[in-house]
């Protein structure tokens, strides 16, 4: 399926997104491993998170959905039965690096897959802190991509420093800890995403933070289940951030994000670049602060990103890419280099997009600059299967004069299918439609 977009919009009204893929994954696995009633609302109805849902039914975890509302009962740190076949994670990195953690200390066999994207990615960087604790995990290419092949076993505390900044790895090794003898304690080299500490919490395990950066998680406590509400995802968010911050005469509400200050990086580089974004309406949701967020077209100028900020704007990179272009003056981004190892090379997929309409721009290896501002065009794009990678040069096409088209869109249901759908809210019915299987 191709995304057909006509170009030049102005986009005005108010929206919600899909709820958050990284809560999403996180209350699906940590409700199966709590005792009793886990409810979930407003969760993220992407392919990711179908994966993850799969995976625990699979192992015998009962999940149900009513009203749009997930029921999952869970039964205990050991209460995931065997499955009878390989598990497929499809093209999510979350589902195989937390469950990697969850099954490495189950007293069952395992064999993890995923899509060809996902079988690329490198799994060593849980693989080995994983074997540290006594986990036996046998992997393609000597130990480094999937199909992983886990045999439980039981696991003892481990003192970790990470050496990269990911909160999919610190989350395999908090999930580890907690079917392990003994204390687990991660030190993280930069602040990630912190979802995983903040439901264990919730939900009653014996986890303690210091000073951010070190986290501490113990094997013996049970979790018990409660109702989670999961906020709209940043993430989703960004591209209509982005979109009515470039867009002419554009005014977007979007309403119940989840801001866990983690995950503001976008907020803080839009504003940087002399967005005009508000932040209304501050509350918290289950453990989690959601605002809604009013942005306004304005005229940015270039900005520089690198450091502490980049873990916190991960994968809004791409669509601060677009925004980059219609900056006055020369972005840079620097020390990305993660996002040669996402669902696609990001670095190199959104260079060759934006360069496809016109944009000023270059890659080097952990980063891309960018020139602005310029007036993009139309163009013929491709989605190298990547959502965020269709979501950014959709965004692109939406301010560009002309038809873009986006081939191979039906990624964007990877973490947000609503998609279209609400950019045909803020626009209207033809602005974008949907060509072929
Ligand atoms: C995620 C962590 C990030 C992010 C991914 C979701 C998570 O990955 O890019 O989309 O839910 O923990 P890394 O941990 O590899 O940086």
């Amino acid at each position: 399926m191709d995304y057909r977009i006509q170009g030049k919009v102005k986009p005005r009204g108010e929206i919600s997104v899909g709820g958050d893929k990284s809560i999403t994954h996180r209350g699906l696995i940590l409700g199966s491993l709590a005792e009793g009633v886990t409810v979930l609302k407003g969760y993220s109805r992407g392919r990711d998170c179908a994966s993850t849902l799969e995976l625990l039914k699979t192992m015998g975890i009962d999940i149900v959905e009513t009203d749009g509302i997930l029921t999952v009962t869970g039964r205990g740190r050991f209460g995931l039965t065997e499955p009878d076949n390989i598990l497929d994670c499809g093209n999510s990195g979350t589902t195989m690096r937390l469950f990697a953690g969850v099954l490495a200390g189950q007293d069952f066999f395992t064999v993890l897959t995923g899509d060809a994207s996902l079988r690329k990615r490198p799994m060593d960087r849980v693989i080995n802190p994983l074997r540290q604790m006594g986990a036996e995990i046998r992997a393609r290419a000597l130990g480094r991509f999937a199909p992983l092949c886990i045999t439980g076993r039981n696991l003892t505390g481990l003192n970790y420093e990470m050496p990269i900044a990911s909160a999919q790895v610190k989350s395999a090794i908090l999930l580890a800890g907690l079917h392990a003898r003994g204390e687990t304690i991660v030190r993280e080299p930069i602040l990630t995403r912190d979802h995983t500490e903040r439901m264990l919490e919730y939900l009653g395990a014996d986890i303690e933070r210091t000073d951010g950066h070190v986290i501490r998680v113990s094997g013996g406590r049970r979790m018990k289940g409660r109702e989670i509400t999961v906020p709209g995802d940043i993430s989703s968010a960004a591209f209509f951030l982005v979109l009515a911050a470039i867009a002419e005469d554009a005014e977007v509400r979007i309403t119940g994000v989840g801001v866990n200050p983690n995950r503001t990086g976008i907020l803080d580089a839009l504003r940087a670049m002399g967005a005009d974004i508000c932040v209304a309406n501050p509350r918290l949701m289950g453990n989690e602060p959601v605002a809604d967020l009013v942005v306004k077209n304005s005229r940015l100028k270039a900005v520089t990103l690198s450091g502490n900020i980049i873990p916190r704007v991960i994968d809004e990179i791409p669509v601060l890419a677009v925004a980059a272009t219609q900056a006055e003056g020369k972005t840079v981004i620097r020390d990305a280099g993660e996002l040669r190892i996402k669902e696609t090379d990001r670095i190199r997929a959104i260079f060759e997009g934006l360069r496809k309409m016109g944009a000023a721009v270059k890659e080097d290896r952990e980063g891309l600059t960018i020139e602005g501002p310029v007036r993009l065009r139309a163009a013929d794009c491709a989605s190298f299967d990547d959502h965020r990678i269709a979501l950014s040069l959709t965004v692109a096409g939406l301010i560009a004069e002309g038809e873009t088209v986006i081939r191979n869109a039906e990624c964007v249901a990877i973490s947000f299918p609503e998609f279209a759908e609400k950019v045909r809210a803020l626009t209207t019915a033809e602005t974008l439609v949907q060509k072929g299987d």
